[in-house]
């Protein structure tokens, strides 16, 4: 039975309607935006500082619609890409509306790797809608390429291995994205991978704290979250992470979902949670995962129980995974 890949809206609402106080947590210091960012000047237009926004839309998602700005600076043009959030919920305080949308750019302005789209600023325009200001990646998002169906085993491995490293960062960082899927994942001109949309992003550490702490609440989109999602009122957000990257590489590789949802009455998550329960044999509809040398590793990252469950750092030390090239390479180490 084939499980279309198709556009997914989160089954949650964005953070801190979670339960969670994340979103205290992500306005503090650590998450205030740096020198690259320029979040809070909102009184200059949007306009004014990054140029008209075409009526065309690049991209919808559950809480925005993104569109590309060109600002010209003498002869030359710069492109952004602009989200428009949400309008305010009539449910919602002002207070609340806004900390949601400054949580998630207090977290995204921090990130700088070449694997992570570039957020730049957060300001109002004319209509007095709230937008984040982010670099604009061309290629558009990986649930287009895959729907186009023509990715070869060298560009999957490749996007694999960034995905990988984007995600390895943003936990050496803290953060956990929680919301890990094709089309939060983007290519820039070069065709290279960042990873966007900090939406329901998870602050697990901060920068003064040594140890971690759980996550709360149901968030990301059925079929990449991971069992103990379903289950467990507290789990690890990074090793969610990691199980939806193996989703992620499953769905290049197939062109299509494993299970709908990770859970015991699903036809096909439940026969392979209990073959992977009693068997050390890679299960359906793992077995056929090609090339070969990649089943241990995707195998460990989708182990149903997240105590047994690779760390993105024991992932990317995997030998397979060490010999993907990076295409075309990057100009930076990596
Ligand atoms: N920087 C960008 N460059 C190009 N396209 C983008 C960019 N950011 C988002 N998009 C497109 O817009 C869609 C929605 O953006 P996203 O931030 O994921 O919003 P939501 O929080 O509503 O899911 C993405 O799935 C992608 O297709
Ligand atoms: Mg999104």
């Amino acid at each position: 039975m084939r499980i279309k890949v198709q556009r997914k809206t989160s089954v949650t609402s964005r953070r801190s309607d979670d339960g969670r106080s994340d979103g205290e947590g992500a306005n503090k210091s650590q998450y205030g935006g740096s020198e690259r960012s320029r979040g809070g000047q909102s009184n200059a237009s949007l306009t004014k500082k990054y140029g008209v926004c075409d009526k065309v839309i690049v991209g919808k998602g559950a809480t925005a619609v993104v569109r590309l700005a060109h600002k010209w600076d003498r002869s030359t043009e710069k492109l952004y890409a602009v989200k428009e959030f949400r309008k305010r919920r009539k449910n919602e305080t002002e207070k609340e509306y806004v900390k949601k949308l400054t949580s998630e750019f207090c977290i995204s302005s921090t990130l700088h790797h070449h694997n992570v789209v570039e957020t730049v600023d957060l300001v109002q325009d004319e209509q007095q809608h709230w937008c984040e200001v982010m670099e604009y990646c061309p290629g558009g998002d990986l649930y287009a390429v895959i729907k186009k169906g023509d990715l070869g085993p060298a560009e999957i491995n490749s996007y694999f291995k960034q995905i990988l490293s984007g995600v390895a960062y943003l936990h050496s960082m803290g953060v956990a994205h929680r919301d890990i899927k094709p089309e939060n994942l983007l290519l820039d001109a070069k065709g290279h991978v960042k990873i966007t949309d900090f939406g329901v992003s998870d602050v697990f550490r901060m920068c003064w704290e040594r140890t971690t702490h759980l996550s709360k609440g149901l968030c990301g989109s059925e079929p990449y979250i991971a069992p103990e999602q379903f289950e467990q009122k507290e789990y690890d957000a990074r090793l969610v992470d990691v199980w939806a990257v193996a989703i992620v590489f499953y769905c290049c590789t197939f062109g299509e979902l494993p299970w709908r949802v990770a859970k015991r009455d699903d036809m096909s998550f439940g026969p392979y949670q209990q073959i992977y329960r009693t068997s050390s044999s890679t299960p359906p509809p793992l077995s056929n995962i090609v090339p070969r040398e990649c089943r241990s590793v995707i195998r460990r990252m989708l182990n149903p129980d997240p105590k047994g469950r690779a760390t993105i750092d024991e992932v990317l030390a995997d030998a397979w995974v060490q010999d993907i090239p990076i295409i075309p390479p990057l100009a930076i180490p990596h």
